[in-house]
């Protein structure tokens, strides 16, 4: 699901990913179609921390992991809370949360991880979310609130009633903006982001269009600075293969082929790799990268780590040379 232009702190490679078995507490509506799911551990102890932007995989059931953000506080240890929009389109996690999950049901939850990492020493932050992509700025603005720092938050729905967490979000930083009280119009993110002050942190989140609105309004701005999160792949994968990938851990080398992934390629050889999202998005499957040019296609990593060239997602990424070798 994130980020792009960010230069953030890079994200630890997935070591310990083994899921929580957390009960779901509580089912709340949030606003037309999204509901928002508590869970809790059984013996009722302390969760994993997690800051604002992270979020945690939901195993729903085999062969369905869904990766969703956390809406915080981000000091209560004691539950996560997550906000979902049903997608009658979408993949069917969302209308497996929302047509077949129960109160009382378990499920397993992965630890949170965070590659939207909100800058808490920012001199001003905007936030700019369309429709369920608030969810991220949720736990962001109450996490801004809490310190004090100047920020905007620009919140985009179709219609009123599809806005959530009003309750939490009020207050003078709220910029709502309703398309169909405003004659059909979508939020104007090329102005918003060129109103920003020079040295604001900018954070998107929401549907393809408004995230490539705003990454070309933002092209001038130092990569740092812009923060966006993706709900879907930006690229398609890397499948073209006609390469191998040497392991240095085990000392094997797989060959990619044409059609495959580095993922399938491994599976296929019956190496288990930890992946979820499958699509350039969550992080799962980030790898260290120790020789060779990966072709990136995730929609994770900055420019900057990117030609670091230290680690790559290998469910989607490929390669640029004939060998890319791996820390695995
Ligand atoms: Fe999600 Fe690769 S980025 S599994």
């Amino acid at each position: 699901m994130d980020v792009a232009l960010d230069a953030a702190p890079a994200v630890a490679l997935a070591t310990d990913a083994r899921p929580l078995p957390l009960r779901l507490t509580a089912i709340r509506y949030a606003a037309r179609g999204v509901n928002v799911y508590e869970l809790q551990a059984i013996d009722g102890m302390p969760l994993p921390t997690f800051t604002p932007g992270a979020h945690v995989d939901l195993h729903l059931r085999p062969g369905i992991v869904r990766q969703y953000s956390l809406i915080g506080p981000t000091g209560d240890a004691g539950h996560y809370a997550v906000a979902v929009k049903r997608d009658p389109a979408g993949r069917g996690g969302s209308v497996h949360l929302h047509d077949v999950v129960r109160v009382g049901d378990m499920i397993d939850v992965g630890r949170p991880r965070n590659h939207f990492v909100l800058h808490e020493n920012a001199r001003h932050s905007v936030l700019l979310a369309g429709g369920i992509g608030v969810t991220p700025m949720v736990a962001m603005a109450r996490r801004l609130r809490e310190l004090g720092s100047a920020f905007t938050l620009h919140y985009s729905v179709r219609r009123r009633d599809e806005a959530a967490f009003l309750d939490l979000l009020k207050g003078e930083e709220l910029r709502l903006h309703v398309d169909v009280e405003r004659e059909g119009r979508f939020m104007d993110v090329g102005s918003i982001v060129a109103e920003a002050p020079a040295d604001a942190h900018l954070y998107c989140c929401g549907p393809a269009p408004m995230l490539d609105a705003f990454e070309a309004a933002a092209q001038g701005r130092p990569g740092g600075l812009v923060h966006l999160e993706r709900f879907t792949a930006a690229a398609p994968s890397a499948t073209a293969g006609g390469y191998r990938v040497r392991l240095e851990r085990s000392g094997r080398v797989v060959p990619v082929r044409p059609g495959q992934t580095i993922l399938e390629a491994l599976r296929a050889t019956g190496i288990d790799v930890q992946a979820s999202c499958e699509q350039g998005i969550c992080g799962t499957c980030e790898t260290r990268v120790l020789r060779g040019r990966p072709d990136h296609r995730d929609s994770l990593l900055s420019d900057e780590e990117r030609a670091a060239n230290r680690a790559m997602m290998i469910c989607c990424s490929g390669s640029l040379d004939d060998e890319l070798v791996l820390d695995l």
